[in-house]
């Protein structure tokens, strides 16, 4: 018998079944020959929540949770926070290679060159109320594009595709900028073809009436290291949610639009608002032990902890501190800084988090960075949708050019009623 194999003997019919194990894992359809007749369906797995079923192949991140290794295209993201910007990652996520010199600069210039919105965009997002949540603003006009680019439904073609992929990385901080300024009563800002991506960002986020914005060197470089953490995840919620809306081939502004709803939910990158809410709640560094203890009571969670693949320290965490500083040096500290160390050093020597494997996650210390940035906490999801569009488009792309892949459509298990006696409205009481 090969090595590389799993022998299944189902005790309800005594047959014993071999089946490939390939790359650490067996095939869900194989275990459907094990029934126990011909008109048996045969066996499922049952996975709620996905803990432990790889729904594709993938080249693009690794990660290793125990291990706290956070891999993009083979390279360890410390060493790209290090020494990459952003559109460099960028290009690395979409092409599995780093850009040489002039590939680098040919792709800054496309980016750069699809900044803009088209007018019709940038009054529908006028329309919004003027205390519309920032995350449903991005989720709409992002699915509203689709009405602007009608040919992106061409997305079995890869030219066409890529076309779209550079127009969203494009127009992301555009439509974010514009959010902002939405929600504080600002004239929208256009784009600045002269600046870095983040500058540019930055630009559009806070000019006001000099003639040409200067963005802070180190808060540039910061919200960029920023970008490069948040870029790509592997097959988290929201990247799931791209893949398994863009199987049934619908164009990548609704796809997209769908992983940043899905991304909006306070479980995933909504949690660096929640942590700063829960920050606030705490309100000092004296009240943390007993906040603690409420949610070892059961009451809450504490935001910005745990992780369902990592069960070590989060990287990009550990990456983060680091940057905050940096950014403390031009901002001054925030106050929270202290809750927050408070929290995470109790949190690190109680047995409650210590036998959970829970640790501080990548949105425990961002959104104290941007609100020292000067960012309110609503914000601070839209500051993760922008690079994370990235990873959902190579995904994405990656999922299209994947012949093993198909609509994503998974199986359930039946637990209601069937074959009722159907009663006419006069005969149901009431
Ligand atoms: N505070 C307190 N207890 C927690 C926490 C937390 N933040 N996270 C998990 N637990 C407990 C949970 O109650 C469970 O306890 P028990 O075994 O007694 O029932 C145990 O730890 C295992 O947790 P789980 O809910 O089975 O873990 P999960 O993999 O389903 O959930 C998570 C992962 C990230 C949704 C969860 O840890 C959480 O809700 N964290 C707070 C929200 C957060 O910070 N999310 C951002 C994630 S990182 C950014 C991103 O990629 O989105």
């Amino acid at each position: 018998m090969p090595e590389n194999t799993l022998t299944i003997t189902d005790n309800r019919t005594n047959r014993t079944y071999t089946l490939p194990i390939e790359d650490g894992t067996v095939r869900s359809m194989d275990m459907r020959k094990i029934k126990t007749s011909d008109d048996d369906f045969g066996l499922m797995l049952y996975d709620p929540a996905f803990m432990n079923t790889a729904s594709c192949r993938s080249s693009i991140t690794f990660i290793d949770g125990d291990r706290g290794i956070l891999e993009y295209r083979g390279y360890p993201i410390e060493v790209l926070a290090e020494r990459c910007t952003f559109l460099e990652v960028a290009y690395l996520l979409l092409f599995g290679k780093l850009p040489n010199a002039t590939e680098l600069k040919g792709w800054i210039s496309e980016i750069t060159h699809h900044t803009m919105l088209h007018e019709t965009t940038k009054r529908f997002m006028e329309g919004f109320r003027y205390d519309a949540h920032p995350m449903a603003m991005i989720v709409s006009t992002v699915a509203a594009l689709s009405t602007v680019y009608p040919e992106a439904k061409n997305v079995q073609d890869p030219a066409n595709r890529l076309f779209q992929i550079k127009r969203l990385i494009a127009k992301m901080p555009t439509m974010a900028a514009m959010s902002y300024r939405h929600s504080v009563g600002f004239p929208y800002v256009y784009p600045d073809n002269d600046l870095s991506y983040t500058e540019n960002f930055m630009n559009m986020l806070w000019k006001m009436v000099e003639p040409k914005y200067a963005a802070n060197p180190v808060l540039a470089r910061a919200l960029d290291v920023l970008f490069i953490l948040h870029a790509d995840h592997e097959q988290n919620c929201s990247t799931n949610a791209m893949r398994s809306v863009g199987s049934s081939m619908s164009d990548p502004y609704v796809a997209l639009a769908s992983a940043a709803a899905a991304l909006s939910g306070p479980l995933h990158g909504g949690a660096n608002e929640q942590v700063l809410k829960m920050l606030d709640e705490i309100g000092s560094k004296d009240n943390v032990a007993a906040y603690i203890q409420k949610v070892k009571d059961g009451h809450g969670k504490l935001m910005g902890f745990g992780h369902r693949v990592y069960k070590n320290y989060d990287p990009r965490a550990k990456i983060i501190k680091r940057t905050a500083e940096e950014v403390f040096k031009v901002t001054g500290r925030n106050p929270k800084l202290e809750i927050a160390l408070e929290l995470e050093r109790i949190a690190l020597e109680d047995d409650y988090f210590v036998s959970r494997k829970l640790y501080p996650n990548v949105d425990f210390y961002s959104g104290i960075i941007y609100q020292a940035m000067g960012f309110n906490p609503e914000f601070f999801t839209v500051l993760f949708a922008i690079p994370r569009t990235v990873g959902w488009l190579a995904q994405w792309d990656e999922m299209l050019r994947d012949t093993e892949q198909k609509i994503a459509r998974p199986r359930q298990i039946y637990t209601g009623e069937r074959k009722k006696k159907f009663l006419a409205i006069e005969e149901r009481g009431g």
